[in-house]
């Protein structure tokens, strides 16, 4: 299966313009490339400024909500998703759960409403530094817990889930986690997965990921892919992670 390289934009860039150019800089380094999938995930008001029909990533969004509509200010639905063109959707990242105090159940009822509207999810999940300080069978433990919560009453209807792994510890500050440790925790995830869901996913690692680390982690045989934040905004890293071999 070929790597699968999605790129988190977050809250970047500060303009309309300046999310065009890296549009541009992503689908020109994209269409050079033939072994990987590339995926962006802007902020929802990006997403109409995407190259049309025919490039060559695909798109994704940061967030969903899970009713389908209604009063609920501020939110976004799947099916709005779908109309604009959406076909990924992080589902638990980090910073929701921290920052917006997104709960496990709240995540539960985001993955059912992507599913539901054939929208894949890349869920995340990942141990906090303290965690990880007790060793990696700690943070297995950690991980599985997340896994169990966020997929509580999943049904798989769609043949495709990505989960990422993302250790709190290794994002944004240029601390990727060891590129063997992580498919180590991958494994874990993969064989988890296994024997709970039924199926291994594709198990994408995060974290600091950028030009100089990405042929680490994407080299590991085990690692399906990398979720990267902040090296997305500059085309020299997208160009070199993408073109990782
Ligand atoms: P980072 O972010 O690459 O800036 O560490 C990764 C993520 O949070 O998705």
């Amino acid at each position: 299966m070929k790597k699968l390289v999605v790129f988190n934009w977050k809250m970047n860039p500060a303009s309309r313009r300046e999310a065009e150019e890296l549009f541009a800089a992503t689908e020109r380094e994209s269409k050079k490339v033939k072994g990987v999938d590339v995926a962006v995930c802007p902020p929802y008001v990006y997403l109409p400024c995407a190259p049309s029909a025919g490039s060559h990533f695909t798109l994704g969004a940061q967030d969903i909500f899970w009713e389908p509509h209604g009063a609920f200010t501020g939110e976004i639905s799947a099916s709005m998703l779908v109309s604009m063109h959406a076909e990924y959707v992080i589902v638990g990242h980090s910073e929701r759960r921290k920052f917006l105090g997104e709960t496990d159940s709240m995540i539960q009822k985001k993955m059912q409403a992507a599913v539901n509207a054939n929208i894949v999810p890349i869920f995340c999940v990942g141990e906090t530094g303290e965690v990880r300080k007790q060793g990696i069978e700690a943070a297995k433990e950690f991980v599985g817990g997340e896994l169990e919560e966020g997929l509580l009453g999943y049904e798989r209807r769609v043949a495709e889930l990505v989960i990422a792994y993302e250790p709190i510890w290794a994002i944004g500050n240029g601390k990727a986690d060891k590129p063997r440790e992580s498919a180590e925790m991958v494994e874990f995830i993969k064989k988890f997965m296994k024997k709970h869901v039924g199926f291994s996913p594709r198990v994408l690692y995060g974290g600091s990921v950028d030009g100089k680390n990405a042929a680490g982690f994407l080299s590991e045989e085990a690692i399906d892919g990398a979720l990267v934040g902040g090296a997305s905004l500059h085309p020299a890293d997208i160009k070199k992670i993408i073109n990782f071999k």
